[in-house]
């Protein structure tokens, strides 16, 4: 397994936002997180990603217990709900965001960046701010943006929540290609039912902090194990 999470547990107040959520994800996976509202799956990718900590239990990248390395150091990239882009910052710059971070050279930003631009179709339009995109085009480049560092693992959080109904369709087997292009591991949080089945190789069912199922689109449709993931 390549991302493994064992036995963790969160809790915000006496609020339990995870409890006990055990998982394991296969490299090169695309893995669909789908649960309602507030059923803990922006907290498991923070834990992940090193922006919050579990009260207990490991997390496992690559091997390696994770838990004590910072967020920088995880070799992560992340999308986020809304779009998270920096305002006054250009397309460019947006996605040369991380690699500036790394120090790498001028040349090799450019080089990097142009590639991307080029992979996210929105060749022409480096100079443009965020306010100047669609929001199907802010999140490609959100996308390019995580994608830039060359991350291990792709935590996509809700990343067409705010994106309408005809757009999100294209930009959802538009990001399943590139994904499966890239071959990087990800994880894609949903609460769409169908958007998970459309997306994922496997998906994870999270209810109330909990991991209610986890398996194949078809497997958790044909055979869901709790009356909470046949009703979901
Ligand atoms: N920093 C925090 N402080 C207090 N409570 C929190 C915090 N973060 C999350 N919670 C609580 O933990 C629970 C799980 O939240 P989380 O954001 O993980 O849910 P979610 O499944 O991502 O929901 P949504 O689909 O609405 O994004 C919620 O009840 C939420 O209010
Ligand atoms: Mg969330």
């Amino acid at each position: 397994m390549y991302v493994e999470l064992k036995n963790i547990n969160k809790t915000f107040g006496d609020y339990k936002a995870s409890d006990n959520v055990n998982f394991g994800i296969e490299k090169g996976k695309l893995i669909g997180l789908l649960g309602p509202s507030g059923s803990g799956k922006t907290t498991i990718l923070r834990m992940i990603a090193g922006l919050e900590n579990p009260d207990s239990g490991e997390i496992v990248i690559d091997g390696k217990v994770v838990n004590d390395i910072p967020a920088s150091k995880r070799g992560i990239g992340f999308v986020f709900q809304n779009y998270a882009l920096f305002r006054y910052m250009t397309v460019f710059d947006n996605i040369a965001f991380g690699l500036k971070i790394q120090k790498k050279s001028k040349k090799f930003i450019k080089e990097r960046v142009n590639e991307l631009v080029k992979l996210i179709g929105l060749e022409g339009l480096e100079k443009r701010y965020p306010s100047q995109l669609s929001g199907g085009q802010k999140q490609r480049v959100a996308f390019a943006r995580a994608l830039a560092p060359n991350p291990n693992l792709l935590l996509l959080d809700e990343p067409f929540a705010a994106i309408d109904a005809k757009v999100r369709q294209e930009l959802r087997s538009w990001l399943k290609d590139m994904i499966e292009r890239l071959g990087v591991t990800s994880i894609f949080v949903t609460h769409d039912q169908s958007e998970a089945i459309e997306v994922a190789d496997e998906i994870i069912i999270t209810n109330k902090g909990r991991i209610e199922q986890i398996g194949s689109p078809i497997d958790i449709y044909q055979h869901p194990d709790t009356a909470f993931s046949a009703s979901f």
